[in-house]
């Protein structure tokens, strides 16, 4: 990938790079939109990632190339409030240039930039937060300016938020961030605090990709998010020195009915146990002697409330999961991301075999005329700078 990456700078610019780094796709492993409500969750960083060679120019003129055909972008650091349009994919590296600017680095100098992948896009392991983290590592490498790591997944996350304009939590930007091998990241969102749990040995990740997408996939995520905010006031009004919507007593969940709608109720409802069930996977993984299919089983409570309370899942990930569950082998599995369309990832044994997986996408064919993308995905590290002239 590096050598790869390197030769795409050097095709496209005629001229060596001086930074190469590099961030990972992240898969979520539990706490399905607890991120944003202030609460915990846990994901895994995977090897897939895209990397980026960077060269730091003389003028004010910042360009952009991937290996995979879409459109290069040539703009002026002085033309970074006029954003791109939605789908240009220059708005992330764009975005994050702005908001490192936003966060009181003026930046003198433009940027060449060449980025490969391979993180698959929308399989719901956020390439896009990979592509922002890389473009950061390589950028701040680039001016030599050091930041710490939770100050350039802040910065990243403030991209997404304020110029791409998506409202999401840390959970993304984080795990790509903080990502260890054979570690999974934890994250409690409401202190910004990342630590790392051990992936219990001889476990595997699986992501069976639907490679199908709401078409109101954005708005309804921003929906989901007005939907907390407007439960948290509620909250709020019973519990006045509440932080954050996770800070509301589980044990008082259901008095909170009578002031709620239904609908509002079975979110709020959502994210309280979700945030107790990333809770009690935490501690199961820390235990000495990891009770796998307790933590597993965890993992399908987390996809049954997302179907049900949160309703952000589709057809296709339920007739997945409820496939899946049909192995012994698999611990657990769930809707992985923002959900209405996107991913399932399965957790498992090593017995879990290729044969098994494709004998779900053929009943998966049977059943929707398409067969769903298959990844076996080990964990790796988090974004880093991998070379320096
Ligand atoms: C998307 C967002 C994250 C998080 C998940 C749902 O991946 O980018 O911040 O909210 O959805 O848990």
């Amino acid at each position: 990938m590096i050598d790869q990456v390197r030769e795409l700078f050097e095709t496209t610019y005629w001229v060596e790079p001086t930074v190469i780094a590099r961030a990972p796709g992240r898969i979520e492993f539990v706490g399905n939109h607890t991120d944003y409500n202030g609460g915990d969750v846990l994901g895994v960083a995977g090897e897939m990632e895209i990397a980026i060679a960077a060269r730091v120019r003389d003028d004010r003129i910042v360009r952009g190339m991937t290996q995979g055909g879409q459109a290069a972008f040539e703009c002026s650091l002085d033309d970074l409030g006029n954003r791109p349009d939605e789908s240009s994919w220059s708005r992330y590296p764009l975005g994050v240039l702005w908001a490192i600017e936003e966060h009181g680095l003026k930046l003198e100098h433009g940027i060449d930039l060449a980025v490969v992948s391979n993180v698959p896009s929308g399989a719901g392991m956020s390439s896009s937060a990979a592509l922002e983290l890389a473009t950061a590592h390589a950028v701040l490498e680039g001016v030599n300016h050091e930041l710490s790591r939770k100050d350039i997944v802040r910065i990243c996350r403030y991209a997404e938020n304020n110029y791409v304009g998506v409202p999401c939590g840390i959970l993304d930007q984080g795990v790509s961030g903080f990502g260890k091998k054979d570690q999974l990241v934890f994250i409690d969102c409401k202190t910004e605090t990342f630590s790392n749990v051990p992936i219990p040995h001889g476990t595997h990740f699986w992501i069976f990709n639907t490679d199908i997408a709401h078409s109101l996939i954005d708005s309804l995520y921003s929906e989901r998010f007005s939907e907390c905010g407007d439960g948290f006031k509620v909250a709020k009004s019973l519990h006045p020195n509440l932080e954050c919507l996770v800070d509301y007593p589980l044990a008082e969940l259901d008095s909170l009915a009578e002031h709620l709608g239904s609908k509002p109720f079975k979110r709020v409802k959502h994210i309280l146990e979700e945030n107790q069930r990333v809770k009690d996977v935490v501690k199961l993984l820390n235990a000495s002697d990891v009770d796998l299919h307790a933590c597993g089983s965890l993992l399908f409570d987390s996809h049954a409330s997302s179907r049900d309370l949160f309703e952000n899942s589709t057809d296709e990930l339920d007739f997945l999961v409820a496939e899946l569950s049909n192995f012994k082998e698999v611990y657990g599995a769930r809707l992985t991301g923002g959900g209405f369309g996107g991913a399932v990832m399965a957790w498992t044994s090593s017995a879990f075999s290729p044969p098994d997986a494709e004998s779900i996408s053929s009943r998966y064919q049977e059943q929707f005329g398409h067969p769903t993308r298959i990844l076996h995905c080990e964990s790796g590290d988090g974004a880093e700078v991998v070379w320096k002239a």
